[in-house]
This record gives C-alpha cells, sequence and structure tokens, in this order.
C-alpha cells in the first residue's frame, strides 16, 4: 500500500516507522523543514529532539529509503496513495473546546492536492489523532467542498502510551477502524493485515463516529481510574488513622476486575492527552446539554493533585516557602520521556513561585532541553529567571532547603542517600510519586518526610513502631513495581 502520513509528532512518527516495517511504501510529510530534515538524517540525537521514543531512531534506519521516505511536498507523492493518515496536533481552546486549526489546514491542502490527481483509484483518509465526534464527517465534507473523487473518510484511533509508541505500535491491545463502506474497511485490512484475526490482538470495526468516542471514553475513563485513586486512595491513607497506601493498594488490587495500573498515587497525572481529551469530551457533551458532573470532579481533583502538597507543606509541615530554594526532581510528565506537556511539574513551579520562593533548582535526566525551551522564554513568566538546571540529582539539590519530586524516574528510589550527602536538616522531602522506599531513615536523621497517601513525617515524631512497618509497605511497592 502507499500511505502518506500527515505530521509526525508523537503519534505520525512512529506510526510512519511501524507501517513501513510491514512493507508498506509510507511517505512521512510535514511541513517543518527542520524536522523532516532531523528525520531524514537518520541520527538518533537529532530525532530525538523532536520525538524520543525507545526504539524509533533504530526503526527509522531499518526502512529509511526502502519502505520510508520523509518530504515537506506531498503535492505529486499524492498520485496513486491509498491511505492518508492525518496525525496533525489538536490542542486545547481556552474553553476546553479541540483547536481543529491545524488539522483543517492540513485537510484543505489535502483536498487540494487530491483534486488535481489524474489517477482517480479509491483514496481513504484516516483520522488517527484525537479529534471530536464527528470530525470524519467534517472531513468528508471538505473533500466535498474541493472536488476529490473515489475517497473514503475513517477513523483509527492511537492508543499508544507515550515511551512504549514502537512497542505499542508492532503489538498493539486493539485496533479500532470507523469507516462507512465494506470498500475501506478492506483497504485497512491490508494496511493492518498482520492484525486482522490476530489470536490476542481485538480488531473493532465500527462507524468512524464509534471508533471517535471510543477514543475519549479510553482516556477519560483512565483517568477517572487514576483520580479515584489520587482523590480517594491517597485521601483515605493520608488522613484515616494507621491506613498504609502501599498495603491497600496491593489489597484493593487483587480483585482480578480492578487493574493495578492507575493506582500508583501521584502528584497528578499529566501528559498531552489526559487533560486535554476530559476536556474536550466534557464541552462535546455540555454542547449536547448533557450532565458532565462525573468528568468535571475527575478533572478538578487531577488538577488540585498537581499543587495540594505544596498547601500541605505549608499548613501540615509549616514550612513557609518564602525566599526559600527548592530542589523539583522531575521534569517530565512520567519518566522515561522528555515531553512536559501538561507535567504536575509546570503548575508545581508557577505554585512555589508564587509563594516567593527565591529559587528553584531544576533536574530532569531527560527532559532539560524541553524545560529550558519553556522556562527560558520570558514571554511566558519573568519569574522563570529564577530557575536553574542541574546536571546531577546531587547538585540540583546543593544549598536548598526542601526538595520536591515531581516524576515517577526510577533513578530518584535511591534518593536518600543522595539527600543524607547533600544537605542537612532542617530539611523538607515533599514526594509527589512516593519514590524513597527507605524513608524511615531519613526522618530517623532528622528530615521531615511529607508524600502523596501518607500522613507528614515529621522528624521528631517517628518512632520505631511506625517507621518499620511504612517502610516495609514501600519495599513492596517497589517489589511489585518490578513484576508488572
Ligand atoms: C495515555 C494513555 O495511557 C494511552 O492509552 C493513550 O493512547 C494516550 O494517553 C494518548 O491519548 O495518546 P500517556 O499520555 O503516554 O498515555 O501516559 P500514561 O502512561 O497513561 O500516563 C499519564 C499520566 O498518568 C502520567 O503523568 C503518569 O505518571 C500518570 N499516572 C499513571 C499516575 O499518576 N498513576 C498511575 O498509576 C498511572
Amino acid at each position: 500500500m502507499k500511505i502518506i502520513v500527515v505530521g509526525t509528532g508523537f503519534v505520525g512518527l512512529p506510526h510512519a516507522a511501524v507501517l513501513s516495517e510491514a512493507g508498506h511504501e509510507v511517505y512521512a510529510y510535514d511541513i517543518d523543514p527542520q524536522k523532516i530534515a532531523a528525520y531524514q538524517s537518520g541520527d538518533a540525537e537529532q530525532i530525538e529532539r523532536y520525538v524520543n521514543e525507545p526504539g524509533l531512531p533504530a526503526a527509522i534506519a531499518d526502512t529509511i529509503g526502502r519502505y520510508l521516505f520523509f518530504t515537506t511536498d506531498i503535492s505529486d507523492t499524492c498520485e496513486e496513495a491509498d491511505v492518508f493518515y492525518m496525525c496533525i496536533n489538536t490542542p486545547p481552546n481556552r474553553d476546553g473546546s479541540t483547536d481543529l486549526s491545524y488539522y483543517l489546514k492540513a485537510a484543505h491542502d489535502i483536498s487540494g492536492f487530491l483534486a488535481k490527481r489524474k489517477n482517480q483509484s479509491r483514496v481513504v483518509l484516516v483520522n488517527k489523532s484525537t479529534v471530536p465526534v464527528g470530525t470524519a464527517r467534517l472531513l468528508e465534507n471538505i473533500l466535498l467542498e474541493h472536488g476529490v473523487e473515489n475517497f473514503g473518510v475513517a477513523s483509527n484511533p492511537e492508543f499508544l502510551a507515550q515511551g512504549k509508541a514502537i512497542e505499542g505500535s508492532r503489538s498493539p491491545d486493539r485496533i479500532v477502524v470507523g469507516a462507512d463502506t465494506e470498500e475501506d474497511f478492506k483497504i485497512l485490512r491490508r494496511v493492518y493485515s498482520q492484525f486482522v484475526n490476530h489470536v490476542r490482538i481485538k480488531y473493532v470495526e465500527t462507524t468512524p463516529e464509534t471508533a471517535e468516542a471510543i477514543k475519549y471514553m479510553g482516556n477519560t475513563l483512565l483517568l477517572t481510574y487514576i483520580s479515584f485513586w489520587n482523590g480517594v486512595g491517597a485521601r483515605v491513607a493520608e488522613a484515616l488513622p494507621n491506613v498504609r497506601m502501599e498495603d491497600l493498594k496491593l489489597g484493593v488490587t487483587a480483585d482480578n476486575r480492578i487493574s493495578t495500573w492507575g493506582s500508583y498515587v501521584s502528584n497528578g497525572a499529566g501528559g498531552s492527552c489526559f487533560g486535554k481529551d476530559i476536556q474536550s469530551l466534557i464541552y462535546q457533551l455540555n454542547q449536547t446539554g448533557n450532565s458532565t458532573d462525573l468528568l468535571q470532579a475527575v478533572y478538578n481533583i487531577n488538577e488540585y493533585q498537581k499543587t495540594y502538597l505544596i498547601d500541605r507543606a505549608i499548613h501540615e509541615a509549616n514550612f513557609n516557602f518564602n525566599q526559600k530554594t527548592v530542589t523539583l526532581l522531575g521534569l517530565a510528565f512520567k519518566k522515561r520521556t522528555n515531553d512536559m506537556r501538561d507535567s504536575a511539574a509546570l503548575k508545581t513551579v508557577e505554585t512555589l513561585l508564587s509563594k516567593g520562593v527565591k529559587s528553584i533548582r531544576a533536574y530532569d535526566p531527560l527532559a532539560m532541553g524541553a524545560a529550558q525551551e519553556y522556562w527560558f522564554n520570558p514571554d511566558n513568566n519573568h519569574l522563570f529567571n529564577r530557575i536553574s538546571y542541574h546536571d546531577t540529582v546531587q547538585e540540583a539539590l546543593e544549598g536548598s532547603d526542601a526538595v520536591y519530586i515531581s516524576t515517577d524516574w526510577e533513578e530518584f528510589r535511591g534518593l536518600s542517600r543522595t539527600i543524607e550527602k547533600a544537605v542537612k536538616p532542617p530539611y523538607l522531602v515533599i514526594d509527589g510519586r512516593r519514590m524513597i522506599p527507605d524513608y524511615a531513615s531519613l526522618v530517623e536523621k532528622g528530615y521531615d518526610y511529607l508524600s502523596v497517601g501518607g500522613a507528614l513525617m515529621e522528624a521528631s515524631a517517628v518512632s520505631e513502631e511506625t517507621a518499620v512497618p511504612s517502610a516495609n509497605g514501600m519495599v513492596a511497592e517497589m517489589k511489585m513495581e518490578k513484576q508488572l
């Protein structure tokens, strides 16, 4: 099949690379010449500047020039194309609705090219990025408006998690295809021939609108589950006496019907999808006059989670952030990515600055470049000059009064030793990811420890009785995480 992937970001680039592995002739198209030059170079570092996914540079290297081609011009490539994948960014508007301006621009451009085709063989235009229910129909109207002939529209949403884009594309749990005609379903079955009738992979064929809705339902349900643990589980363990977070999680998720994924309490779920998708679904349902109370509560809980530890530090630990230096460990929205979109760290920085901190000493193993691009921009906030960037955890800790752990990077699990080496008590450790298994020994040595899903452990208040069993609980969590 001749396939054109329009847009080469987190969705389009891995998709193009994996499609080319199946022997399709794939043209990855982007209007940004710098991106295309970076991908064409084949150089891992250059590729990772735009999309950092394990296995991606190797996947590109395998097929580039044979099955995979990069281009900034598809006016001629359109000829004889079987499928177009629309992988355009669809950011949120202020009111929660989806900004389709980039998408619509691309749709009009492509329609213009397709209208001039000499060869009128069937072409299917497939929406891969997350778009509101009804967008495939909108695309159909644009194509008709331009006089394009012999085409179909389809929805084939992306369900990949970041950091697993290549692995997930090679071995997905499902393929959802929404189309209108058997002819179009057939074309997409040829694209995904290795997944059709697969013993494990669910291949769902439905209407374009249902496929679009499946994506929103999936993401909002996942966020609802995370918010249940953050908004209920963490509160139960923080506020009710003698409840241990790790045991609570272990006991509840032992039920086969209840997932362990999503039960890791945190300082809020981030990323480019969850917040955006739930707001968009709220908007879409509001437009139809429907109640969105549950979705709104889920969204609010997740936003609250991103800053509430700072409030707890002030009110429970009596920590005054004014003129203090705070180390921020982890900037990406989750481990194994350099992506900071909607990361809890962004809200944390904003809140710390609003509390009058003197400086923020930041460290992240992958996201330092992304952070500096964002925070160096004086248009965003002149207070961002209070942020300094450090190459190691130890360096970032030096001279600070408190540390805030925002991302679940594995290297933070060994943090207690580094803290002991770098800073002396009184010192407050704020753990937004429950990353320090041996926090009890820190508390014994005079550090205060405040975590999501746990009561404040004050240096003076710790006793053998409270510290040791809780520490064991944390070790239990580590073991469990390794098994997942
Ligand atoms: C998410 C979904 O998991 C994918 O299925 C979906 O395809 C994707 O959005 C998308 O729409 O493109 P992703 O944004 O990569 O994937 O991130 P997740 O791994 O789901 O994590 C989202 C956030 O939730 C992260 O900040 C993570 O740290 C947090 N999280 C996750 C928790 O706080 N607790 C957990 O137990 C799990």
